[in-house]
């Protein structure tokens, strides 16, 4: 029997960064994960980090490497009906940022620092399962090694993604599920071409929605909206660039350059939210307790802004101020989440096809993609969305 303050599920983003924070506050945990360590790091996400994530990861002591390469943008493009549409962000959005660094680099990064603090990640962690999370002793147990561990703990952080079990611990009765799920999937590829456009570009296009992203100078990231069920087989390299080509057309002629494909896969899209995020002793954060498209590139930088109040309020509870920020917790974190949920749900709706919209829907659309990049007030409310809300003092 292991003991621990808090037993953290999941070595994504938000659990790591949750170790991470407890530490420098002075509070003991240990990160359980199910797949290995190199898994983990290799795993190609997302790659869009808010000027507030940016600001985080620096001030806590883990953004050298992301300092010196991520690549700061300071506008992105809309691009439909043939026009590209340059928006400005910091102008637009008071001096804030995107920065385009990826979700596995986060990882590395944090990694590192734990094991150096001496911190306990433990990798390849099976079958976890939670006890008694509903009082002050909660348990979790798993296999490592094939052997059996118990960890008692004061507190349980799920932090283990979209298909976690930790959200499953929460009672039925005791918890609201929202959802929506969409007609599309993103065909994903990454390239080893240099990137032709210094921002990134969302297209909208009569055959579907199609992204232009980056993650070095060497390296291009491109999605493609797919049918939910498409199968990989059916998209060889060449299908895939000349469909780019094809949602990318423009009078400007730009296209992404061409260059080997190094990873190709199929994400699935769909928004869901689970309320409260905290049960008793369980604590809920990233992925575990919402899930977004990936179109407003909000999902890491949600789960970063959980774990930054999640581990203020663990760190209030042990300097002795008693549970009053954790009971805030849900509250404090579903404030961003909904206002999140909607700006990623209604950039899904402006920029893809829908399968069963009609010429109406269509036109709506064009309606609405003509007032955003030619409205100032509509510019600056979707670039003030785009680079995330500033954090609140926690
Ligand atoms: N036991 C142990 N670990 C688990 C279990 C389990 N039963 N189930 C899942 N995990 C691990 C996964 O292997 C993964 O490493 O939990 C981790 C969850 O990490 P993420 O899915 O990355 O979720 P999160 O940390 O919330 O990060 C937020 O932002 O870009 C988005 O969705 C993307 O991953 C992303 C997220
Ligand atoms: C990415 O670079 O992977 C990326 C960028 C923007 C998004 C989603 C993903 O909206």
């Amino acid at each position: 029997m292991i003991r621990t303050q808090v037993a953290i599920v999941g070595a994504g983003p938000a659990g790591l960064m949750l170790s991470h924070l407890l530490h420098r506050a002075g509070v003991a945990s240990i990160v359980l994960e199910a797949r290995s360590r190199g898994y983990v790091e290799g795993r190609v996400r997302a790659g869009v980090l808010e000027q507030g994530t940016v600001d985080l990861l620096k001030q806590s002591g883990v953004g050298e490497r992301l300092a010196r390469e991520g690549l700061v943008h300071d506008a992105v493009e809309l691009r439909f009906q043939g026009r590209g549409h340059r928006i400005e962000l910091s102008r637009l959005a008071r001096g804030r940022t995107i920065t385009v660094y990826g979700q596995q680099e986060v990882v590395k990064d944090l990694v590192r620092a734990r094991l150096e603090a001496g911190g306990d990640i433990r990798f390849e962690f099976t079958d976890i399962a939670l006890h008694e999370v509903a009082t002050s002793r909660p348990r979790v147990t798993g296999r490592m090694q094939g052997e059996s561990v118990e960890i008692a703990c004061d507190f349980i952080a799920g932090c283990d993604g979209s298909h976690g079990i930790c959200r499953e611990a929460v009672p039925r009765s005791q918890r609201a599920v929202h959802e929506r799920a969409y007609p599309f999937a993103w065909l994903g590829i990454l390239a080893r071409a240099a990137p032709s456009r210094d921002h990134l570009v969302y297209a909208h296009h009569d055959r579907g929605f199609a992204l232009f992203s980056m993650r070095s100078p060497t390296l291009t990231r491109l999605y493609l909206q797919v049918a939910p069920d498409e199968e990989l087989s059916a998209w060889p390299d060449e299908r895939v660039w000349d469909e780019l080509e094809a949602r990318f057309e423009g009078e400007d002629g730009w296209r992404p350059a061409r260059g080997a494909v190094i990873e190709k896969s199929v994400t699935g899209m769909r928004s869901l939210v689970v309320e409260p995020m905290r049960h008793g002793r369980l604590l809920l954060a990233g992925d575990a307790a919402h899930v977004v498209p990936p179109t407003g590139a909000k999902g890491l930088n949600l789960a970063m802004a959980d774990v930054r109040v999640l581990a203020a309020a663990l760190a209030s509870f042990y300097s002795g101020e008693g549970e009053s920020a954790l009971d805030a917790y849900s509250a404090t974190a579903l404030e961003r989440v909904w206002r999140a949920q909607h700006f990623s749900w209604w950039m899904t709706a402006l920029l893809h096809r829908f399968p069963e919209g009609d010429s109406f829907q269509r036109r709506l659309q064009h309606a609405q993609l003509e007032y955003v990049v030619s409205s100032e007030a509509a510019r600056a409310s979707f670039a003030e969305n785009y680079v995330g809300l500033p954090f609140e003092a926690p």
